[in-house]
């Protein structure tokens, strides 16, 4: 046989093929999600997310030893808070869930790297991503009330702001209200092509906030959508966000790599709570190998263009890095 190109040369051995490889993941870019729950005491395990747990705001430090443990130095904190009300009152208390989570995991560990997401859902009594008018939220008084709570984040230390609730103009207000009260530098991280998903399920029960009726499909992106993800990007890019996210991840790989494509920012992906929860049940029913479909999920986002991933399995994925399994 005169075959001159055989790709295969550079599959045979272990080490060639870790030579060649054109994706390269590292801890570094993985953030793990966090969620605090203010009426518990301890740790209780996430019945619709097998493997994560809720953490009480005495063991909100265990969560980022467990973290640091494996080589991950990113969090995301989400809230649920005691109380709740039609606009979200919590949210923004100085003494809220998050507001005391982040100032006992700054004061403990500084160099842990925390993000909070800032929405509203879990923080209403209707479950609604903002303030309503009718069955409808209201746009601009949503644009108040987030802007409060990202500032009330970052005084209490926040490293970074992640906003997931999809109102229009939320990015330039947070901007304003940040840059205002000598917060120029901390950055934003918009949650910028995020889709109306049924992949949201176990972290809604996790985070109590389903909507109480209706849906987000009046502010969350239609998922036939492409090109309304560009305009998403763009129009957080010239508010002023620091890094762009496509959510969710495995389904929406085509648009993580057309935002890469089309912004020089940063791009996060999260790979959210249903995807993790599909490879839990499918492992816990024996039909897949769960740590290698962890593996290639994680190194699809990747290999689509993401340069961070948010992931309920940082902390796997971070030790199947270091061991060289991928990456
Ligand atoms: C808050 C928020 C949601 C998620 C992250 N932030 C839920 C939603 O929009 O309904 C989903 C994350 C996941 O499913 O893992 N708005």
């Amino acid at each position: 046989m005169n075959l001159i190109n055989r790709p295969r040369r550079l599959r045979r051995t272990d080490e060639v093929r870790r030579l060649c490889r054109e994706t390269r993941l590292s801890s570094d870019s993985l953030i793990w999600p966090i969620f605090v729950d203010e009426a518990l005491s301890g740790v209780r395990p996430i019945e619709s997310l097998p493997g994560q747990n809720h953490y009480g705001l005495d063991s909100v430090t265990q969560a980022v030893e467990e973290s640091l443990a494996h080589g991950v130095t990113h969090g995301v904190l989400f809230g649920l808070p005691r109380h709740k009300d039609a606009c979200g009152s919590s949210a923004w208390a100085e003494d809220g869930v998050i507001q005391q989570a982040v100032r006992t995991i700054k004061a403990a560990y500084p160099h842990f790297h925390v993000i909070t997401d800032v929405c509203m859902c879990e923080y209403t009594d209707h479950g609604h991503c903002g303030i309503l008018c009718g069955e409808e939220v209201d746009n601009d008084k949503t644009l108040e009330v987030l802007s409060k709570t990202a500032l009330s984040h970052v005084m209490a230390g926040a490293d970074m702001v992640a906003p997931s609730d999809m109102m229009d103009g939320r990015i330039a207000a947070i901007r304003e209200t940040l840059d205002s009260h000598g917060f120029a530098m901390t950055p934003i991280m918009a949650y910028s092509a995020k889709y109306a998903s049924a992949f949201y399920g176990p972290f809604r029960s996790a985070a109590g906030s389903a909507p109480a009726f209706g849906d987000r499909r009046g502010y969350q992106m239609d998922p036939h959508n492409r090109r309304e993800a560009l305009k998403e990007c763009a129009l957080d890019v010239s508010e002023g966000a620091d890094i762009l996210m496509v959510k969710p991840a495995l389904s929406y790989l085509d648009v993580i790599r057309e935002c890469w494509d089309a912004f020089d920012l940063p791009l996060c992906a999260y790979s959210v709570s249903g995807e993790y929860a599909m490879i839990k049940a499918a492992s816990a029913a024996g039909l897949v190998d769960e740590y290698r479909v962890m593996c290639e999920t994680a190194l699809s986002i990747f290999r689509a263009g993401a340069d961070m991933l948010i992931t309920y399995y940082a902390k796997e994925l971070s030790d199947a890095i270091r061991r060289g399994d991928i990456g």
